[in-house]
């Protein structure tokens, strides 16, 4: 008896040291199956969804990019592997006479000799026991399956990737499900909306529930570090990529698996260039540069904005353009409450630009605000960097940035005193029952504040 009972201990200390060796901190079976509750919830009587995976992506030759799952897919399912296909009933239905149930997976089956090659697959096994579906099915069932799609008043799907690579040997791959599916809902196409299930699932999409809160807030912080870290290391003479490499390396040290987006890191001309991703640029000690970088973490993303100059003390110039910005940017957080229009944070960042511009001389006609800011002030964030969301009121739960910025290329029609100054500020902001919740509000961005944590040293300038 006593025997076992160490043994018992034994392997539940194994266990648990297994758990406690990879990723504890995913999202449950438990939400994904809540979420796939609430999307029935919203599908009309007698219809079902049906959701496919990403593909995966070829980089160049036999190499692929690091495989990413549909954000949909994974929310409603929790899945991060593709060649599948998730089909949610609004009813249960009967199939072979034998299962009743209101949802199916179809899933790739293991491959012992592909595992040794490119890691584990969960197979229907691990689906079924990890992720909590009752009824799985390997993807190359699909084909055979007895399903009348045309007994539905509606069979909702998202866009599909019509162009994924097609394994002629492999009846289960993407290209298969989707040519089957077609197949099978050929003959009453008008029973099929491939147009209102973005609507519900972003509907569901930008409310966010307490386990994604979680990662959301884990994600932030994390850019927040990076961020951090970043500023006290700049110094004139550094690469943008240098730059790029420091974030980058606090994200993946904290446990990041990926960029949420390309890191943008632009310093002088490049300030100038919103989505500027090739950071190749030894930077000035005149420079300023901006820096627009977040961290994913198990699929949620950050996206956090500072600017500094790269010698640590901005300019009369500079500073000038920076309060605007700030200014802008603390009005548009000031928006940031339930009930008010999503475009309310626009609205309040521009009308702060086009008085500061008029001041300054920048622009003689209010509606020039347009030549320095050309871009909105918010989206929301969530799986997708812009994430999923319906754009009406702002409601608790939702999390969107705060963004403005003014970039004045050399050549502007204004005093060259202004040129190749670009500057945003971006934080990521929770919307509650009251008062804005900012969730990457410990990073520093006034200016003394800045300028205070540039003269730190980081152990990043100690590497020769
Ligand atoms: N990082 C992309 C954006 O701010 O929208
Ligand atoms: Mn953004
Ligand atoms: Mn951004």
């Amino acid at each position: 008896m006593i025997r076992s009972k160490i043994i018992f201990f034994f392997i539940l200390i194994s266990a648990c040291g297994f758990a406690q060796s990879y990723d504890n901190d995913l999202l449950s079976s438990q939400f994904h199956k809540g979420r796939r509750e609430a999307i029935r919830n919203g599908l009309p009587d007698s219809s079902c969804a049906v959701f496919f995976s990403n593909p995966e992506q070829q980089r160049a030759g036999d190499t692929k990019f690091l495989y990413h799952q549909d954000p949909d897919f994974y929310y409603l399912s929790g899945l991060n592997e593709p060649n599948s296909l998730l089909i949610i009933f609004k009813e249960p239905q009967t199939f072979y006479d034998t299962i009743t149930t209101n949802e199916l997976i179809f899933v790739q089956d293991r491959n012992p000799s592909q595992e040794s090659w490119t890691g584990k697959l969960l197979g229907k096994e691990g689906v079924k026991q990890q992720l909590g579906f009752k009824y799985v099915f390997l993807n190359n069932q699909f084909a055979d399956f007895k399903i009348d799609f045309e007994k539905f008043y509606k069979v909702y799907h998202l866009d599909y990737f019509d162009a994924a690579h097609d394994d002629l040997n492999d009846r289960g791959d993407l290209a298969s499900l989707i040519r089957h599916f077609k197949l099978k809902t050929d003959y009453k196409r008008k029973n099929v909306d491939g147009f209102n299930l973005s609507g519900l699932m972003a509907s569901l999409r930008e409310v966010k529930q307490p386990e994604e809160l979680v990662l959301m807030r884990k994600a932030i912080d994390i850019s927040c570090l990076a961020h951090a870290e970043l500023m006290r290391a700049l110094i004139p003479g550094m690469a943008e990529y240098q730059a790029q490499a420091i974030a980058e390396y606090i994200f993946k040290k904290e446990g990041s698996e990926y960029v949420a987006y390309p890191s943008i890191v632009g310093a002088g001309e490049n300030s100038c260039i919103l989505h500027y991703e090739t950071n190749r640029k030894k930077m000035d000690g005149g420079d300023l540069m901006v820096i627009d970088a977040g961290a994913e973490y198990h699929g949620y993303a950050a996206d956090i904005t500072r600017t500094l100059p790269v010698n640590g003390v901005f300019s009369p110039e500079e500073k000038a353009i920076y309060e605007i910005v700030l200014e802008a940017q603390e009005a548009g957080i000031k928006a940031c409450r339930a009930g008010a229009e999503f475009r309310a944070t626009h609205k309040a960042a521009v009308a702060v630009v086009q008085k500061r511009l008029l001041e300054l001389g920048i622009i003689k006609d209010p509606n020039d605000f347009m030549l320095y800011f050309f871009h909105g002030t918010s989206h929301y964030l969530g799986l997708n960097v812009h994430d999923a969301g319906n754009y009406g009121k702002l409601s608790p739960g939702n999390i969107i940035t705060v963004e403005p910025g003014i970039y004045i290329p050399a050549g502007s029609n204004c005093d060259p005193k202004w040129w190749n100054i670009g500057i945003r500020i971006e934080d990521d902001v929770l919307i509650t029952t009251g008062d804005p919740d900012v969730l990457s509000g410990k990073l520093p961005k006034k200016i003394a504040d800045i300028e205070a944590l540039m003269k730190e040293e980081s152990v990043f300038n100690k590497i020769k």
